[in-house]
């Protein structure tokens, strides 16, 4: 992984595959602030990793989705994740759920739950309804820690979604896009730090 003097590496990714996603719309937001704050941001689209629903049975046959290998070779070369995601009923959405259930596997001898380990994340989250999805923010914060994952205190509840962004996709209220810079600052300084130890 990198020494001190190298971008802090931050995989950024939305629950949401839908085109038109809010979640995608924030998470390249913080991408791109990320970069500007000299960290290096890889944004990826979950679209472009479909996997089956998991089930073991699959998994004893076929092994791991060729999906689930590519991302878990994303993981590996970073050391951060920025993660915007909605909510469906009060609850993390079932992609993300399968696609972290899919990555945790093992696979070749190699534990996927390794793969998690001194990892640090922040959380986002963009609604259309009046709470912007904090209610799964706990839930993901709890699925994330039970993998491995060290997750910052600091996290951004977007409500209202479909007013917050404006036509070029920049959020239309200063406070959350001062939420979204102190989260992006401290994700770039705190990936550098897991960097080093
Ligand atoms: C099955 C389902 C359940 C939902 N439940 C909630 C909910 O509990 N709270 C909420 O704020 N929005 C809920 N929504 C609305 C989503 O927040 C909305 O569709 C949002 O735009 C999805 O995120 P995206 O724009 O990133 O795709 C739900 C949507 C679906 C499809």
């Amino acid at each position: 992984m990198s020494d001190q003097t190298t971008a802090a590496r931050i995989l950024v990714f939305a629950g949401s595959t839908r085109e038109a996603s809010f979640n995608k719309r924030l998470a390249r937001l913080g991408a791109r602030r990320l970069d500007a704050l000299g960290a290096q941001a890889t944004f990826i689209d979950l679209r472009d990793y479909p996997m089956p629903l998991y089930q073991g049975d699959l998994e004893a046959e076929h092994g791991l989705p060729e999906n689930a290998l590519a991302l878990r070779k994303l993981l590996a070369e970073h050391r951060g994740l920025l993660i915007a995601s909605p909510e469906y009923n009060g609850f993390i959405t079932p992609l993300m759920k399968n696609t972290i259930d899919w990555i945790s596997r093992p696979h070749e001898g190699e534990s996927g739950l390794k793969l998690f380990a001194g990892r640090v994340a922040a959380l986002l989250a963009a609604s259309p309804g009046g709470l912007g999805g904090m209610r799964s923010l706990a839930l993901m914060r709890q699925l994330l820690s039970n993998v491995g994952v060290t997750v910052l205190p600091d996290q951004l509840a977007v409500a209202k979604a479909g007013d917050a962004f404006d036509d070029r996709g920049a959020l239309t209220d200063e406070s959350h896009q001062q939420k979204l810079d102190a989260i992006c600052q401290r994700l770039a300084e705190t990936t550098k730090l897991f960097d080093r130890a």
